[in-house]
């Protein structure tokens, strides 16, 4: 289910059975999600699964929570040379705008 953790269907599976009810409380308990994708690839095969075990609507059960970054940003452009925060840059810095849109 989960490639990044290396979570089984079954690993999912028995946590459901122990009373999880969303992707964030399976999180917690097996650390599925937590790779390097931040759950891109597991989140909805878990949603579907947590869906086919318990019977439950898919639009009832809570969508994953995202937490800041949303994609993937260099070290280097959070960390400087400089130890003092202010310098650190934004993904926007990077950004070269043409017209106002991203080239
Ligand atoms: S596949 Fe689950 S975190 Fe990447």
């Amino acid at each position: 289910m989960c490639r990044c953790e290396e979570i089984t269907y079954e690993e999912i599976e028995e946590v459901i059975h122990h009373g999880a009810v969303s992707f964030d409380d399976i999180k917690r308990l097996t650390r599925c999600g937590m790779g390097p994708c931040q759950s891109k690839v597991c989140a909805h095969l878990v949603l579907q699964a947590i869906h086919e075990i318990t019977g439950k609507p898919l639009v009832e059960i809570p969508i994953p929570r995202t937490r800041m970054p949303v994609s993937p940003i260099r070290i280097q452009t959070l960390a400087t040379n400089s130890t003092q925060f202010s310098t650190v840059k934004s993904v926007l810095d990077e950004l070269e705008l043409e017209n106002g849109k991203v080239k």
